[in-house]
């Protein structure tokens, strides 16, 4: 069943309501949402296989962000954040794409990258082609670790190797690329590695040390386009200010880095949500963003020749579909179904769109109003929650809190006491 992404009634109803709706547009029983409920999610005793001196788990708040489309395609984005203003954000800029095509996405395939250390080599120069005439017999090697991935139409596929000059001496260092397919890859690429190391230091004639795969995956990029309505966006003047706000983050690392925690605002809610790996995804992000040898912004943001704004982004994404917590893990198994994508690349078009929306909602809430208004609003109503408003007490209260300008937990308490005194 085609998703519609458009819910502009969600937000009105409490967690168990927005599930049932979302189940309905998403022609999902309402069963497969249901461990989205704490109650129903993960059990410890599953825990206790993730990981090790399991002591309990920890509740992440999980919204679904809408309006979004790509590739001509409507998804409902599941987000684990515990920031207010996230989810918000991004379906308001996916709204603003949305009436212009929404957003068009492309890869680069999904090749990761595993590399082996040889060092002692006493001719490194040498060492590094006597690897590569065995190009053929260590790809063979590799792949014959991994038949499953083969006959999925995956596997090693080339190899490159290099003399890296370190102030420890000139070590020779071989990178092992392979199509990891619907997998996050570190396994797979992991262990062909570890099965070509010994080959490989023998015919580099040193001792092989690390064999691990890369994090900088640059063979694994995903990129976004989209235009932005200027009218949506809120005028000319708003498209302009928002382009000069992108070319700070170009041009400034001190920006860049705070531009670049915009878009993985969403990358990694997302990311956490599916259960993938956030820190393989953010350090591959950061590389990226520092590849030309000085740290910059993954986005760039341009006028069109039709005045709307036009916003692109580049970055690469090691997610998967198939093993790790998106396996192990009930409620991320839910968040894929709930996407419905079919591919890790799908699934990674998705994530670099809403890494997108949120920088573009970010940018605008910064050049056109500044992002303490929306921020604090969001705020407030944890405040007024916090401080034991019901459904019904939060927004009255959050509005007089933001009125007042007195937005703390204390005068949370204050104003709800004197409207439950005035009943
Ligand atoms: C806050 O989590 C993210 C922002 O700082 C991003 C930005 O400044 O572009 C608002």
């Amino acid at each position: 069943m085609a998703v519609n992404s458009r819910l502009p009634r969600l937000r009105d109803t409490d967690p168990a309501g927005r599930r049932r709706l979302i189940a309905e547009h998403a022609g999902l029983d309402a069963e497969t949402l249901q461990v989205f409920d704490p109650s129903h999610g993960l059990e410890l005793k599953q825990a206790d296989h993730l990981i090790e001196n399991v002591i309990g788990v920890l509740g992440v708040p999980v919204g679904v962000a809408t309006n979004l489309t790509v590739n001509g395609r409507d998804y409902l984005v599941p987000m684990a954040t515990e920031e207010p203003s996230v989810v918000a954000a991004a379906s308001n800029a996916a709204r603003m794409a949305r009436g212009l095509g929404g957003f068009h996405t492309s890869d680069t395939g999904a090749v990761m990258i595993a590399q082996l250390q040889i060092v002692e080599v006493p001719d490194p120069e040498a060492g590094r082609l006597r690897v590569l005439e065995a190009r053929d017999e260590l790809l063979a090697l590799a792949n014959e670790q991994d038949p499953v991935l083969a006959g999925l139409g995956g596997g090693a596929r080339e190899l490159s190797v290099r003399t890296l000059p370190t102030r420890a001496g000139d070590q020779v260092i071989m990178h092992l690329h392979v199509d990891v397919r619907d997998a996050m890859g570190a396994n797979a690429v992991n262990t062909m590695a570890e099965a070509l190391a010994p080959r490989v230091a023998e015919l580099a004639g040193g001792r092989s040390l690390l064999r691990i795969l890369s994090n900088k995956a640059d063979r694994r990029l995903t990129r976004v386009r989209a235009r932005f309505d200027a009218d949506l966006l809120g005028g000319a003047e708003v498209v302009r200010d928002i382009v000069l706000a992108g070319a700070f983050a170009e041009a400034d690392p001190y920006r860049a880095a705070t531009h670049n925690k915009g878009i993985m605002n969403g990358v990694s809610a997302v990311v956490l949500a599916t259960g993938n790996d956030t820190r393989a995804v953010e350090s591959g992000a950061h590389a990226h963003a520092a590849r030309d040898g000085h740290y910059t912004a993954l986005s760039r943001f341009e006028t069109g020749p039709d005045g709307h704004l036009v916003g692109t982004l580049e970055l690469p994404l090691a997610v998967g579909l198939v093993g790790g917590a998106t396996r192990a893990h009930p409620v991320a198994q839910a968040a894929v179904r709930l996407l419905g994508v079919e591919s890790a690349a799908e699934l990674a078009g998705v994530i670099a769109a809403v890494g997108l929306a949120q920088n573009l909602a970010a940018l605008r809430a910064l050049a056109a109003e500044g992002i303490q208004r929306g921020h604090m609003t969001l705020h407030a109503r944890t405040l007024a929650a916090s401080a034991g408003a019901t459904a019904d007490e939060i927004g009255p209260v959050a509005a007089r809190i933001v009125a007042d300008r007195r937005i703390r937990a204390e005068y949370a308490e204050q104003v709800l006491a004197e409207l439950r005194a005035a009943r």
